[in-house]
């Protein structure tokens, strides 16, 4: 966490969807180095957010998890309701958690097109509603006079890059896009930000079959200006500047995180 950040979202509750490895401990890890008291969300055995929590309370930050399976209407609910029995309010939502479930086109599975459309696609809708209703009932107030809520997405260049062998995550996070700027503008006079990080390739378990892999490792790096993958602190440390106050003004912003990767590489000094 880089300290300049200082104490951004001092007070703040949030909850980060998938929050028990990469991108989302990350999230987790930098908002609660901001001030903010981080509801760790994950799926299955809770051993490794309960890790993300130790991690958080030894540098004094503050953290407790939450198990939910984001694409089950009434998990998300009820986590919500939870947060809020327990902070009393709820300010931010990450909503981060996603999957792939890789296969070519015409061998894929109807169930890895529905697993990838439950968790990348319809996890956001049912958490940003959910944190939305909440936000309506906290009023606007002296103390309050910035945003109601804000409400993040963790996209992936995918939304804008065709992605062979992969049709079923590139067409949530797709969705992912058009969701984020039309829920942005359905609820900006109600003071509430809605805005996605689009990250690229990020050194976690999600992609480690490539990254691990000398040759495939190779490949990647054609495809990435900047000439190296991404860490997930700098996902975060975005993550965090979106959900603060410096950023009061934006609202239906996709900010691409990708070291260039939307650049289209292959066109310099081609086409
Ligand atoms: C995917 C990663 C991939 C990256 C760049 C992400 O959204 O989850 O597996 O490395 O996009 O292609």
């Amino acid at each position: 966490m880089n300290k300049s950040l200082g104490l951004l979202l001092d007070g703040q509750i949030a909850v980060v969807t998938g929050a028990a490895s990469g991108i989302g401990r990350a999230i987790a890890k930098a908002m609660a180095a901001a001030g903010a008291t981080v509801c760790v969300n994950h799926i299955g055995p809770d051993t490794a957010a309960k890790a993300v929590v130790s991690e958080i309370e030894t540098a004094g930050g503050k953290g407790f998890t939450a198990a939910a399976d984001v694409s089950k209407e009434a998990e998300v609910d009820a986590m919500i309701a939870a947060v809020v029995a327990r902070c009393g309010k709820l300010d931010i939502l990450v909503a981060n958690a996603g999957i792939q479930k890789d296969a070519k086109f015409l061998d894929m599975k109807i169930e890895d097109w529905n697993a990838a459309m439950a968790v990348d696609l319809t996890g956001l809708f049912l958490c940003a509603r959910g944190a939305a209703r909440q936000f309506m009932k906290q009023p606007l107030n002296d103390a309050n006079p910035n945003a109601r809520g804000k409400i993040l997405c963790i996209s992936s260049v995918h939304e804008i890059i065709p992605w062979a062998g992969h049709v079923n995550y590139a067409a949530a996070k797709g969705g992912v896009h058009s969701f984020m700027r039309s829920i942005a503008q359905e609820t900006a006079d109600m003071r509430i930000r809605v805005n996605a990080i689009a990250p690229g390739a990020i050194q976690t378990e999600i992609n480690r079959t490539v990254w691990s892999d000398a040759e495939k490792n190779k490949q990647l790096m054609k495809l990435i200006p900047y000439g190296r993958i991404g860490q997930p602190e700098e996902v975060a440390n975005a993550a965090v500047f979106l959900c603060s106050d410096f950023a009061d003004y934006i609202t239906g912003a996709t900010l691409f995180i990708d070291g260039g990767m939307t650049l289209y590489p292959d066109f310099k000094d081609n086409g």
